[in-house]
């Protein structure tokens, strides 16, 4: 399949753009398009052969759901049994934004959107482009993250671009997205809202609206909530060590780790705080790639992605991360790099 890239305006995005997405998505097509969180891969909501076309375009397992997008309320209402009082607080609060609700759902959705489940997962996203090709469609969007399974989720045009291309017919490049992290994906269908992804909106600010808030930690006997975190996503081909430490005790660790990887004959990437990196130049490390201020958690978030793949790209068969601080963004930072890295974490 041919596969059309088009610049498109993430903040006045063309009319004849969308419409010509929308077109796509209403003939049963696949079209990858931004939101703030990271690049969405999307189908008609309400057509089964249309949604069964991303499992095929991303290799998905069948038993993960997909994430339905609306535009406005209404939308959501059609999809939605009932909404809790939590459910209605976070749309309030943080509606249109990161943040994916877990919800009853109607009996308007196809069973492969929701792989089974009784619950659907719905966002209303707050990117301009995200939001207007919904509004142009007419109809609620199921949208997994653009990538082939199993690789880091897409925060540019151009990670789409080389996982996508040939596989569908339209991807809306509007450059880098702002979050860079997938939203978090939070229960709100009953009983305590539990976080089941930490993403884009931190605990503590859905503590801050909806009282105590639980984490889903899934042990050995029971699966996670939602079926994809079960999936070692995130990893690169190389091997990840993630460093958990002051900057001091980084920097010596990292050197040290450098200079066996290069014994070992290893290619070494390093993902580090912009605080870290000035000491590690002289290292000679293959690749050094800087995250972002330690001071900025935003920062870090929205590069991690990138630097994921560059050490794919660029052939690192050993990665050293360092790892931030688990509150607020930094928890699900935390949780992507734990991932990549299976759970080869080194305290120091
Ligand atoms: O930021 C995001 O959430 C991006 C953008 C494109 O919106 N989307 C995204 O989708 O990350 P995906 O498919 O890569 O991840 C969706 C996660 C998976 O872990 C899936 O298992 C979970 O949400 N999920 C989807 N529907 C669910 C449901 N009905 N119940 C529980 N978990 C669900
Ligand atoms: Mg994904």
């Amino acid at each position: 399949m041919l596969t059309k890239r088009s610049y498109i305006d993430g903040v006045n995005p063309e009319a004849e753009l969308l419409r010509e997405g929308a077109e796509w998505l209403r003939a049963g097509e696949l079209v990858a398009f931004p939101t703030e969180t990271v690049y969405g891969l999307g189908a008609n909501a309400l057509d089964a052969s249309a949604c069964a076309k991303i499992y095929e375009a991303k290799g998905r397992p069948q038993d993960n759901p997909l994430i339905v997008h609306v535009c406005n309320r209404a939308m959501a209402d059609s999809l939605v049994a009932f909404w809790t009082p939590e459910a209605e607080l976070c749309v309030q609060h943080f509606w249109p934004g990161p943040l994916t609700l877990v919800m009853s759902k109607t009996t308007k959705l196809p069973e492969i959107v929701t792989a089974g489940l009784v619950n659907v997962a719905i966002r209303m996203p707050s990117h301009p482009v995200a939001l207007r090709l919904i509004e142009e469609t007419g109809l609620p969007i199921a949208a997994p993250s653009a990538n082939l399974s199993g690789k880091p989720s897409p925060t540019s045009g151009s990670h789409v671009w080389r996982d996508m291309k040939g596989k569908i017919p339209l991807i809306l490049d509007s450059g880098t997205c702002l979050v860079g992290l997938e939203s978090t994906v939070l229960d709100v269908s009953g009983g305590i809202p539990t976080i089941l992804r930490p993403g884009g909106i931190s605990r503590e600010q859905l503590e801050e609206v909806l009282g105590e808030v639980q984490v889903d930690a899934p042990s050995e006997t029971q699966a996670p909530k939602a079926p994809g975190m079960k999936y070692r996503h995130y990893a690169p081909k190389g091997e990840m060590i993630l460093m958990m430490g002051s900057p001091e005790r980084i920097i010596q660790r990292m050197g040290r780790e450098i200079q066996k990887g290069h014994a070992r004959l290893k290619k070494v990437g390093v993902l580090c705080s912009l605080e870290v990196a000035p000491f590690l130049h002289n290292q000679f490390p293959e690749l050094l790639f800087v995250l972002g201020s330690k001071n900025r958690p935003e920062e870090i978030a929205s590069n991690l992605f990138e630097g994921l793949r560059l050490c794919d790209e660029r052939g690192m068969d050993l990665i050293l991360a360092e790892g931030v601080e688990e509150r607020g963004l930094g928890t699900a930072i935390m949780n992507r790099l734990q991932k990549a890295s299976g759970k080869l974490t080194l305290n120091i």
